[in-house]
């Protein structure tokens, strides 16, 4: 990151981050372009505020810089692990994006959640830090690293955006706790963060790997796993011969007792949307994974119901 201390606007979560963001850099009309298939509250946040927001195609490489309408003000993206697609930005396409921001002067918000969770490879460059003029705007959270009922989040901004940014925080809700920060801020300050971050690493590269695996070896017949190294969640297409609906298979896995995080296609913004599956595994102790899996793949297989 190129920051300091005082390039930091802590908010409540990364919610409010983009709600603040978007009341100072955004009017009604202004044209928002998204990940498509992405993360939702930010679509619905940017329409209750009367942006247009148009989905954007993701490849293996990231957001479809080409795909980006013309006149757009302001993206959204997910560097380090799509949402919810799971793969990580490449470096070229970081590059294109930022030159197709400083083009046209939009601004990118870069929502690094998953970020401190990679199992493999290098850590890329978060834009902020590849990017020579400030058209970034880096958004953290700590409700993955922690818990999401923390509300704690920040953005990182350039200083002539504070006074704005300290405005519209005002208007919202003075400031976010501060018994709260402080606790943070100690609990990082003496290495417990770090420390916590390393735990749960370990913990959730070895669910990541078992699920992986058993995807692989086991699924064949109806699941294309997407390559992904990092986060809580892993995400797989439905193959072409599954004549189910991904969210006919959700429901029967439901029935089955088996909690998939959602279907693809509920992500879908304006384009068609993919079939599939995402699997969550922040909150799953591994050893119920095989069995879940195992019932999992008797919902994929062909049969409609008669219901
Ligand atoms: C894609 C994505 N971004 C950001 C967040 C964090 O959001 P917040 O800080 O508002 O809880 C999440 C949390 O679930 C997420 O899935």
């Amino acid at each position: 990151m190129r920051a300091t201390p005082e390039d930091v606007f802590v908010t409540s979560g990364f919610q409010q981050a983009l709600d603040l963001v978007a009341r100072v850099v955004l009017a009604p009309g202004d044209i928002v372009a998204v990940e498509d298939p992405g993360y939702p509250p930010p679509t619905m946040l940017f329409r209750s505020l009367r942006m247009r927001v148009v989905g954007v195609p993701v490849d293996e490489e990231g957001i479809v810089v080409a795909a980006i309408p013309a006149g757009t003000t302001l993206v959204y993206v997910t560097p380090s692990h799509q949402f919810p697609l799971g793969m990580s930005m490449s470096l070229p396409r970081r590059r294109q994006l930022l030159d197709w921001a400083d083009r046209t002067g939009a601004v990118i918000v870069e929502d690094d959640y998953d970020s401190e969770f990679r199992y493999a490879g290098r850590p890329l460059e978060p834009l902020q830090s590849i990017d020579e003029s400030w058209r970034v705007l880096y958004v953290g959270s700590f409700s993955k690293t922690m818990l999401p009922t923390l509300r704690l989040g920040f953005v990182v901004a350039p200083p002539s955006l504070f006074p704005a940014l300290r405005k519209a925080k005002l208007v919202t809700d003075w400031y976010t706790a501060k018994p709260m920060q402080d606790a943070l801020a100690q609990f990082i300050a003496e290495g417990q963060f770090a420390r916590h971050i390393r735990r749960m690493r370990r913990i959730y590269e070895d669910r990541h790997q078992l699920l992986v695996s058993i995807l692989e070896s086991r699924f064949g017949d109806v699941l294309e796993p997407i390559p992904s190294m990092a986060g809580m969640h892993v995400a797989a297409t439905l193959r072409p011969e599954v004549e189910l609906t991904d969210r006919e298979i959700a429901r029967r896995a439901r029935r089955a007792g088996v909690d998939l995080h959602m279907p693809i296609s509920s992500f879908a913004v304006t384009e068609p949307p993919r079939r599939g599956l995402v699997f969550g595994y922040g909150a799953i102790p591994i050893e119920h994974i095989p069995d879940g899996l195992l019932r999992l793949h008797d919902c994929c297989l062909n049969a409609r119901d008669d219901t």
